[in-house]
């Protein structure tokens, strides 16, 4: 038995390989380095699932499937009403279970394009406005950004946003990527496998983190307050939102990815410096309270930066990763149902047992 699954090989794969002691994520034969910064969202599906989805349009044929399956989504959002007080998380995972199911690359395009559609459309309904329809002749990013601001976003806001969804395109077998693959190994459909990523994502262990970091550097508020914060945070037991990981025991690669894209975007450089003042706060404390243990900076405190200097609320931003995971879970599904059986491990009974009769 292996408490959290921790060190058991599930798959053979050949998307992703996380390298927790160096610090290394390669997808697909690249380096993180090679395809952040230089590859579209459109790009990075094609590559994920290259191979792996026959029938899928290929090239520039991509781009303008994905349009149109954007605004055919924007249907769903006309006719649905979803009831009040539903997160945005919440929301993008009810209306996606309103495409039908099956295992077809109709059904992944519609997959692809869901979480653009259905982010921007739930954050603007909270805020009372009406949504925005798509543009299918703009890219996937900017087309993101222009349904949920309003305006067209500027080249470098649109490829920072690419970046962040190729830099959180796959992981491994992470805990959303592991759901997917055993709903698809059940041949449920994509759909459901791409739901089962989204409702394991949102926990806070996994996805939900950046959201609380913004709360954390709210209430820091200045880079004096860092230590005696964090200090208070963790003496009340809680965990730091942002630091630590199950595989790597360095400083995770994709933090560094999208520091870069926060820099190239020229965000606000008070909030980047209050944000690096708490890291190494954090950091320090951090090695000081739990010595045995290499607890460093994860994807998602930089995450939150980037997603919050593009006009994501915080509690979108589960659904921005999701959007950039779908690739991932949408290629580990089809990994599944091409090359592995139903997944189905043992469990060790410990309960009591029947009286016997007398
Ligand atoms: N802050 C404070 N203490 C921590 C943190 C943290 N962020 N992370 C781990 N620890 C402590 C644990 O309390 C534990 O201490 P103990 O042995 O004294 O009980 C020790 O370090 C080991 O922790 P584990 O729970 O074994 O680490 P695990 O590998 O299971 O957890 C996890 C990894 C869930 C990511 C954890 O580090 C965490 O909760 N981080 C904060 C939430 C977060 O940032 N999540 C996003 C992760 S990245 C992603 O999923 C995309």
């Amino acid at each position: 038995m292996s408490d959290g699954l921790d060190d058991v090989v599930a798959a053979h794969t050949v998307l992703s390989e996380v390298d927790g002691a160096a610090g290394r994520l390669v997808i697909r034969g690249h380096s993180l380095a090679e395809l952040a910064g230089r590859t579209s969202f459109e790009e990075m599906a094609a590559l994920m699932l290259d191979g792996l989805l026959p029938g899928l349009p290929q090239g520039r044929e991509l781009p303008v499937a994905l349009g149109k399956a954007r605004a055919d989504l924007f249907g769903i959002v006309e006719r649905t009403a979803l009831s009040d007080g539903l997160g945005p998380v919440e929301a993008v995972r009810a209306w996606t279970a309103q495409i039908a199911d099956g295992e077809r690359p109709e059904t992944a395009l519609k997959l692809l394009a869901a979480p653009a559609v259905f982010t921007a459309a739930a954050v603007r309904k909270r805020r009372g406005l009406a949504p925005i329809a798509p543009d299918p002749t703009l890219s996937q990013a900017a087309d993101t950004l222009r349904m949920l601001r309003g305006d067209t976003p500027t080249a470098a806001q649109a490829a920072a946003l690419d970046t962040y969804l190729v830099t959180v395109a796959d992981h491994g077998l992470n805990a959303s990527t592991f759901a997917a693959r055993v709903v698809a190994s059940t041949r449920a459909g994509l759909v459901s496998a791409v739901l089962a990523g989204i409702s394991a994502l949102k926990g806070p262990l996994h996805g939900g983190a950046p959201g609380p970091v913004i709360e954390m550097l709210d209430a820091i508020g200045e880079p004096s307050n860092a230590r005696p914060w964090l200090e208070g945070a963790l003496d009340r037991g809680e965990r730091l939102m942002g630091f630590g990981h199950r595989i790597y025991r360095v400083r995770d690669p994709r933090a560094d990815a999208l520091k870069q894209a926060i820099a190239k975007l020229g965000a606000d450089a008070g909030r980047l410096r209050l944000a690096e003042a708490v890291e190494q706060a954090a950091l320090a404390i951090l090695r000081e309270r739990k010595p045995g243990r290499s607890l460093e900076t994860n994807v998602e405190f930089y995450t939150a930066l980037l997603l919050e200097a593009l006009g994501f609320p915080p509690e979108a931003f589960t659904c921005v990763f999701a959007l950039g995971r779908t690739t991932g879970w949408l290629a580990h599904a089809r990994e599944q149902i091409e090359t592995g059986r139903l997944i189905r491990p043992q469990s060790v009974y410990v309960g009591p047992q029947p009286r016997q009769a007398a």
